[in-house]
C-alpha cells in the first residue's frame, strides 16, 4: 500500500530560469519529474480507494499546487475540505501548532486521504491525524509530497510519499520562505543569503504586523539552521 517515491539526489540537470537564479541556488525537482510522480501517485492512491467516496483533507497553504495536480489526476468521486494548521509558536522553542482553519466537512465513517506539502518534525501531522481520528472515519491515508525523514521527531509516517529529499531548505510548489517562493512550478533549494537577510529584515518589523511571517522564519530556520554547516 505504502508508497515511498524515489529518493532525490542533491542535484539536478536542470537550469533555474534566470529571474530566480540569485535566490534560488539550484532545481532539486523539476516540473515535470514532479508531474510524473503525481501521475503514479494518483494511480496508486485510486486503487486503494476504489469503490469509495474519498474526502480528501487537505492542509492550508502549501499543498496548493499538489493538490490541485493530485486531484485533478482522479477519475474517482470526492469531497474536498481544508485545514489550517501553524506553528504560530515556532519562533520560539514550544513550536506549539495553532488550528487556523477547522474541517467542515463530516468524515465520520468515510474514507479521508489527508494531503500535505512536506513531512518534515511530523508535529503538523501527528496533530491533525490525532484531530480526524477523533471524528471516526472509516479510515484515514495520509499523502504528503516531500519527505525529510531525517527530520523526524513525532512518530508518523506518510502513507503515500512523492519524494524522499534530504534536509535542504527547499521552496516552490507550494512551499515558502517567509510567504514567498510557493509559486515557483519546481522544488528549489534556497540561497542561504536568502533566508539570511530575509530574517534580519523581518525581524526587524513591528511584532502586530508579523505574527504570521515571524512564525514562518522560525520553521524556516528550524529546517535551515543545521544547513549552513554542511552545505550541499
Ligand atoms: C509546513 C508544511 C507542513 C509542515 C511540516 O507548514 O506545509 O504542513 O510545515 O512541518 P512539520 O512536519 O515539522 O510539522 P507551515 O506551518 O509552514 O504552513 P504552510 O503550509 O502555510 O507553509
Amino acid at each position: 500500500m505504502a508508497s515511498t517515491g524515489p529518493r532525490i539526489p542533491g542535484r539536478s540537470a536542470a537550469a533555474v530560469p534566470v529571474r530566480w537564479r540569485k535566490e534560488v541556488e539550484r532545481i532539486l525537482i523539476t516540473d515535470r519529474q514532479i508531474a510524473r510522480r503525481i501521475r503514479q501517485m494518483s494511480r496508486e492512491i485510486q486503487r486503494e480507494f476504489k469503490g469509495r467516496e474519498m474526502v480528501v483533507v487537505s492542509l492550508l497553504n502549501g499543498t496548493v499546487m499538489f493538490l490541485a495536480d493530485l486531484i485533478r489526476n482522479f477519475s474517482l468521486p470526492l469531497r474536498l475540505d481544508f485545514m489550517g494548521v501553524s506553528s504560530y509558536g515556532a519562533g520560539t522553542e514550544s513550536g506549539d501548532l495553532v488550528v487556523t482553519k477547522e474541517l467542515r466537512l463530516d468524515v465520520r465513517g468515510r474514507d479521508v486521504l489527508l494531503v500535505d506539502d512536506i513531512l518534515d518534525t511530523g508535529k503538523t501531522l501527528y496533530r491533525v491525524l490525532g484531530k480526524i481520528r477523533a471524528l471516526k472515519p472509516r479510515r484515514i491515508r495520509t499523502c504528503v509530497l516531500l519527505n525529510k525523514a531525517e527530520r523526524r521527531t513525532e512518530n508518523v509516517k506518510a502513507d503515500y510519499i512523492g519524494f524522499e529529499i534530504p534536509d535542504f531548505f527547499v521552496v516552490g510548489y507550494g512551499l515558502d520562505f517567509a510567504e514567498s517562493y510557493r509559486n515557483l512550478p519546481f522544488v528549489g533549494v534556497l540561497h542561504p543569503h536568502v533566508y539570511k537577510l530575509g530574517c534580519q529584515k523581518i525581524n526587524t518589523v513591528p511584532k502586530k504586523k508579523t505574527r504570521k511571517t515571524n512564525k514562518k522564519v522560525g520553521a524556516g530556520m528550524r529546517r535551515q539552521n543545521h544547513l549552513d554547516r554542511r552545505k550541499p
